[in-house]
């Protein structure tokens, strides 16, 4: 079983998050601000040569985390065929150790109820309560100190 995972291009992300997160809206509405950033890193797991799962880190703060050097995570996503094989554990680990090589205080993201207890299982803690991005969903502000 051969598993790398990898800094890619955005262009390479924009599938994966058109299939599992946008649920095939099209492609100009799964770009995100900052995407293009010289600091912003995507990352990508491939899985036999095949890219099965994505995210990007972005240098980003949360009015929540005054004074700490802060990343934000962004479109995590596991391919459907390929969840629930520990892939997305792989990806998330990596995140975080890429993290603590930027010296980050702090990771934060905004998780989708449904994905808050993959979180947990990293450390990572719910702040405030639920709120509602638009066309998405239910969300949970989540956070870890590295
Ligand atoms: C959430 C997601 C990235 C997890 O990836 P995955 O490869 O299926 O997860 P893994 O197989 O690596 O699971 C690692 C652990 O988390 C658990 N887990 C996975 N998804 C979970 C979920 N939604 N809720 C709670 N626990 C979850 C697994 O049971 C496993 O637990 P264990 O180590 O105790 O056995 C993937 O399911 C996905 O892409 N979902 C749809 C998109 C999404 O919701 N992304 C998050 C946006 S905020």
């Amino acid at each position: 079983m051969n598993i790398e995972i990898k800094e890619v291009d955005v262009a390479v992300v924009l599938s994966i998050r058109q299939e599992v997160l946008r649920n095939g809206k099209p492609i100009r509405m799964c770009k995100m601000q900052g995407d293009e950033l010289p600091s912003s890193i995507h990352l990508g797991l491939f899985y036999e040569n095949k890219l099965a799962g994505i995210t990007s880190l972005m240098v980003e703060a949360h009015p929540e985390f005054p004074d700490l050097s802060q990343l934000r995570l962004r479109g995590m996503a596991v391919l459907p065929e390929f969840q629930k094989k520990k892939l997305g554990k792989l990806l998330m680990e990596e995140a975080i150790s890429v993290s603590q090589k930027k010296h980050a205080d702090i990771l934060w993201f905004n998780a989708r109820e449904a994905a808050v207890g993959f979180y947990e299982k990293f450390g990572f803690s719910v702040r405030g309560n639920l709120f509602n991005i638009k066309d998405v969903g239910d969300h949970f502000l989540m956070y870890k100190e590295l």
